[in-house]
């Protein structure tokens, strides 16, 4: 193995938006593109074309650098970096000069034959946070992750690599916050201390660049903040995505699809969705429609619409092998699939048998894919589901000599869902005209927030994938993905009905609530489980609609800020050693101001952690002091969350669906506290793209514990709230503070509480 470590530096020329720094091994340079990112690319092919799939933002422009002879220093404002020149070694500080991260002074940046590698300095005290869909804890520290997209059927709760990739992590020491992402897409390697014996930390990878932004604002939120704005935010989700989702592999005709979504309406629970998986499909041919068992799609996508369902329909990449199909013909006339490096098409079997795989890296192909959707939208559809895009083939193992035009498999394959989900998403935006559409992907890299929701794959019915998942989660949320979901109840295997029945109220807490199940297994809808259970399901389901003016606040939120609905602990609570402890990392807020603690479906009493603050139980306003460990209470009819002191919850009466009004009125959920608090409240009309428009319905609303009052900022936006009357609930008050119900006006009000 040829082994390189950078030198010293030969050379430094300056740009007006860039460093220059040369070594006998490498050209390093140095962007600044907002007072708290700094980019570093160290590359041996300097003449190479600069892009990026995730990043969307440019360098910041001219900057100023001062050299001292041995170091070179950069001082982006918020952030400053250190390069010292013998040998060039890059080192990170705060803007008050504390120490963020730094090269290990022996091997720096170094390369190890094609792999490219950073080593860094390890903190007695640093810890790791991060990575998206990765397993194991929640603090990364000691543990060893690689990247390269895989369809991890049947994974357990330590299979590591999984479906998606992001090279994006947050180190935490003394006090101190910093995060680094990893903008290289080949197969990537991450080692927090696993077998250095506390000496360094590293990352790498197969091929490319040392190509990096170091972000070094203060606060786990604000570093979120900033690699959401560095590789784009998620758009308002369509509200119908938030209600809960029914999802099978698969319903098998019309009629059971319509027979489900029938039962209920019958039983009243409420729900939004329903999925087509696979077998709607005629031979499984993405873009058609089985003959037999769905003979006329249009009848069946506009009964399920008048019921107030809208569908959901899944697509795979591989286009099968078979002429006088159209898709197939026409790819192959354009030359728009996977190829070896010899120009023959790329064949490798998944669902339908022999199949071609579309070059979603190329624009065209991309257009193809997104126009081929009029199959679907024309009945009506509105969700598309992307799956098998990692991309997946059965064995598994799919050549490096593959190419996708110019890009190799192995340079881009953690991109090539990414990809999909962007035709996917062009088309169908284009297509349904102003409305939203809801697109779903399995694979992803870095960015793919700014185009669909993402789900973890193939999770099993136990215990310990219930908690894993929603750790998966939690830290799929810290990296900018925050509309995420889990398959609720599990997809391989049979759930208990105690199983069920906790996944489900911890599915009310989970941005994507969809109950899916794998062929084979025990049917999984809510009316499946008896009189009782069927009852708190229900209960559950219930209890997602009425909080949905909250979770749709919460979107907003993600999509203006970045930060996640689902909220690791350590997110709010970053240097309180308690929220790492396994017992309780799986603990996450829910927006700003619930905490949910999931548990075991056969845990009857749980041992719950509430940071630092007071907290009511959301079930009975039983107050706690936070801080401390409390057995609580958690039958299967009471999952344990908590409302944080000054909590301002808005909900609204039970609804079948979102397209029903309910009773018009907007719950107002106050919490209180010693603090003032206030809470942004959004609204719109959940379809369209009038509110890019400013038709939206935004206010602030504070409350004030010391002048006892609850203010209601007047309305920004043109959108009229379909709430008539805002209704004012106080918990945790003295007695004598009561229910109190108002005009919702677009004026500015203040309520004496
Ligand atoms: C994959 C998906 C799963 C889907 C199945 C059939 O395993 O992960 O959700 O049901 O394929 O399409």
């Amino acid at each position: 193995m040829q082994t390189e470590i950078l030198s010293n530096v030969s050379n430094i020329n300056s740009t007006t938006n860039y460093l220059e720094i040369l070594t006998a091994e490498a050209t390093a340079r140095i962007w600044v593109y907002s007072p708290t990112i700094i980019r570093v690319n160290i590359t041996k092919t300097p003449d190479k074309e600069d892009t990026s799939f995730a990043v969307i933002q440019h360098p910041a422009g001219d900057f100023n650098y001062t050299d001292d002879g041995d170091r070179l220093l950069i001082d982006a404002g918020g952030v400053k970096l250190r390069v010292s020149k013998s040998p060039l070694r890059f080192n990170f500080y705060t803007a008050d000069d504390k120490l963020l991260s730094e090269d290990d002074p022996r091997f720096g940046v170094n390369w190890q034959n094609e792999r490219v590698v950073c080593y860094r300095k390890l903190y007695p005290d640093e810890k790791f946070i991060g990575l998206g869909e990765k397993p194991g804890p929640l603090n990364r520290r000691n543990t060893h992750y690689v990247n390269w997209n895989t369809d991890a059927s049947k994974h357990t709760i330590s299979t590591d690599p999984l479906y998606k990739t992001f090279p994006f992590f947050i180190g935490l020491h003394t006090g101190l916050t910093y995060g680094l992402f990893f903008d290289n897409t080949h197969k990537s390697y991450f080692d927090f201390g696993a077998t250095t014996d506390d000496e360094m930390s590293w990352f790498g990878a197969d091929g490319g660049d040392m190509n990096y932004y170091f972000f070094g604002a203060q606060g786990v939120a604000q570093i979120i903040e900033d690699y959401t704005w560095l590789t784009g935010r998620m758009e308002m989700p369509p509200l119908w995505s938030l209600g809960y989702q029914q999802c099978r592999y698969s319903y098998m005709t019309a009629d059971e699809v319509l027979g489900i979504a029938t039962k209920f309406r019958e039983h009243q629970i409420p729900a939004d969705v329903i999925y087509c998986d696979i077998d709607y499909m005629d031979d499984y041919k993405i873009f058609t429609w089985n003959k037999t068992h769905f003979q006329d799609p249009k009848g069946l996508v506009s009964k399920l619409k008048e019921m107030d369902f809208r569908t959901v329909c899944i697509v795979d990449p591989g286009i099968k092998v078979e002429t006088g199909y159209k898709q197939y013909d026409e790819g192959v006339e354009k030359n728009y699939f996977a190829t070896y490096t010899n120009g023959d098409k790329y064949v490798a079997s998944v669902w339908p048998g022999r199949c071609y795989f579309p070059d979603f890296f190329n624009d065209e192909v991309k257009e193809w894919w997104g126009s081929s959707f009029t199959a679907l939208t024309e009945p009506g559809v509105e969700g598309f589901w992307n799956d098998m895009n990692e991309p997946a083939a059965w064995g598994q193992n799919i050549p490096y000599l593959v190419k996708f035009g110019e890009h190799y498999m192995h340079e881009v394959r953690n991109v090539y869902g990414m990809q999909m989900a962007i035709a996917t998403y062009n088309g169908t935006r284009k297509l349904l005209g102003n409305k939203r559409p809801f697109v779903l992907t399995r694979a992803a890299y870095c960015g793919t927030q700014r185009y669909s929701a993402v789900w973890t794959g193939d999770n099993t019915a136990t215990d310990e994938h219930m908690l894993y998942g929603q750790r998966l989660v939690n830290s799929l949320g810290l990296v900018g993905m925050s509309f995420t979901g889990v398959d609720i109840g599990g997809y391989t295997g049979n759930p208990t009905p105690e199983l069920m029945l906790r996944w489900n109220s911890l599915g009310v807490y989970v941005p994507m609530y969809r109950n899916h199940a794998e062929i084979g297994t025990n049917m999984r809808e809510p009316w499946e489980w008896g009189e009782e259970n069927l009852k708190v399901i229900k209960k559950d389901i219930e209890l997602r609609y009425r909080l949905l003016p909250y979770i749709y606040s919460g979107f907003y939120q993600s999509a203006q800020t970045g930060l996640p609905v689902s909220r690791t602990l350590a997110i709010d609570y970053t240097f309180d050693e308690t929220v790492y402890k396994h017992k309780y990392h799986n603990q996450f807020l829910f927006g700003d101001c619930m905490l949910v603690a999931p548990v075991e479906s056969t845990t009857l009493t749980a041992e719950v952690y509430l940071p630092e603050g007071d907290w009511y139980r959301f079930s009975t306003d039983e107050k706690y002091s936070g801080g401390e460990v409390y057995k609580v209470p958690s039958p299967l009819t009471d999952l344990p969350v908590f409302a944080k002191a000054g909590a301002i919850i808005p909900m609204q009466s039970v609804v079948q669906s979102t397209n029903d009004k309910g009773d018009g009125i907007l719950e107002l959920h106050i919490w209180n506290g010693d603090e003032p608090t206030s809470f942004v409240y959004y609204e719109d009309d959940g379809v369209t793209y009038y509110n890019e428009q400013g038709v939206y319905h935004k206010r602030t609303i504070s409350f004030n514990p010391q002048g006892k009052t609850v203010t209601l900022s007047a309305v920004e936006g043109s959108f009229s709230s379909k709430f008539t009357q805002v209704k004012l609930i106080p918990h945790g008050f003295d007695k004598e503070v009561k229910e109190q119900v108002v005009a919702n006006s677009n004026e500015e009000v203040t309520i004496n509480i």
